[in-house]
């Protein structure tokens, strides 16, 4: 077993195992890439206030998001094809997810179908849905959510059209794999990659195929996002879905507080404050940068969640001080389960879950739930200052 120390460690095992048109799919953003790398490098801005002589003793890292108890404020983002980083990639990760006690939130656009997880896992997962043109199909899928029951709801708001990632172009990103020279050279030399993908049968976008027509092409995002997600979602459509759903709503993909204003309106329960991964509106802000003024807009009304750029336990740590009451990991837990499936989940949520219990323990804090801004050196004009 190699040593894992810290996040970066499985990213080079995943980056040598995985073909590169998916490691590529998962470390990018769109255009410039300029929000994508901010997303990380502003939390470096943030310093940790040290505490000495407190008792450390019976430290806890759990907390509850939405209500429910998690064993520390993080859970694993909705992330696409992850079917694709690893063989059934999305029922490993829930499973690793179950087992630590975080919640799994499974994507629309997963390789294994929502079934599929619920039927290799006991506890309840979120299921993250992209509103699409059919109606129908929102219905109809809704109700395997709740079939499977889902223990909430996770609607983004920031994909109705794809943002352009150069990367996907160039290698010609396709679900299943569609063999040109580039990709096969590459793929001769991930044999663990393929010895894992000949054992499942799950290839293709397992919520979609056989669920929706009238989609001519299934195999390019792009061009399925194209013909599929509705670019004329709106708030009224989105108390639709709340109706239909009944259940915990999380709005994802808040980066404004005016918006923020809108999802309290239509009653989510929580709200997500993310840019996607810096993979849809290059030059948006970092989330941690955005996330001071949508708190001040909202945060004693709705619950405030934060994703983009976590990549360790200190993350989560400035995060829930500075007043997220949970945070997601994506490309962190994708990491992992490139590197090593299951095993490699649990490990990225081990390495993260010990990041923070240690940072806590030196800022003399014993309960993740009693961290605030006290513990943060935020420098002046975090946020920026802007003009508009
Ligand atoms: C889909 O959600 C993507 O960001 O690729």
């Amino acid at each position: 077993m190699p040593v894992i120390t810290n996040i970066y460690d499985l990213k080079r095992i995943y980056k040598r195992r995985v073909p590169k048109m998916f490691y590529d799919y998962c470390e990018s953003g769109s255009w410039t890439e300029q929000t994508f790398r901010e997303n990380v490098t502003d939390y470096d801005q943030i310093r940790l206030r040290q505490r000495v002589a407190v008792d450390m003793t019976g430290r806890s890292t759990a907390s509850q998001m939405i209500g429910q108890d998690v064993s520390m404020p993080v859970a694993l983002a909705p992330v696409g094809s992850t079917g694709m980083q690893h063989a059934d990639g999305e029922i490993l990760a829930a499973k690793a997810a179950e087992a630590f006690g975080v919640p799994f939130t499974l994507s629309t656009m997963s390789v294994c179908s929502i079934e599929d997880v619920a039927e290799n896992t006991t506890k309840p997962f979120w299921f993250q849905l992209y509103a699409m043109k059919d109606k129908d199909y929102i219905k109809r899928v809704i109700q395997r959510a709740k079939d499977a029951k889902c223990s909430a709801l996770v609607v983004t708001l920031d994909l109705q059209i794809l943002g352009q990632r150069h990367k996907d172009i160039h290698n010609g990103l396709s679900i299943p794999i569609r063999p040109t020279m580039g990709n096969i050279a590459n793929l001769a030399t991930k044999w663990r990659w393929i010895a894992g993908m000949a054992q499942t049968k799950r290839h293709q976008f397992g919520n979609i195929v056989g669920h929706i027509d009238g989609i001519s092409d299934m195999s390019s995002l792009s061009t399925w996002a194209a013909e599929s997600f509705d670019p004329k979602l709106n708030w009224d459509d989105v108390k639709e879905i709340k109706k239909m759903w009944g259940g915990p709503l999380i709005l994802k993909g808040i980066l404004d507080a005016e918006d923020a204003k809108m999802a309290l309106q239509v009653g989510a329960d929580a709200i997500i404050v993310s840019n996607h991964g810096g993979r849809q509106l290059d030059g948006a802000l970092s989330s941690i940068k955005a996330l001071p003024a949508i708190l001040d807009a909202v945060g004693d009304k709705v619950e405030v969640h934060i994703d983009g750029g976590i990549r360790s336990g200190q993350d989560v740590l400035k995060a829930v001080a500075m007043g997220a009451k949970g945070t997601y990991i994506g490309r962190a837990f994708i990491y992992g389960l490139g590197a090593m499936g299951q095993q490699g989940v649990t490990s990225a949520l081990e390495v993260i879950k010990k990041e923070l219990d240690t940072t806590m323990a030196l800022c003399g804090e014993t309960q993740a739930t009693e961290l605030g801004r006290h513990n943060l050196l935020i420098p002046e004009g975090f946020e920026g200052r802007w003009q508009g």
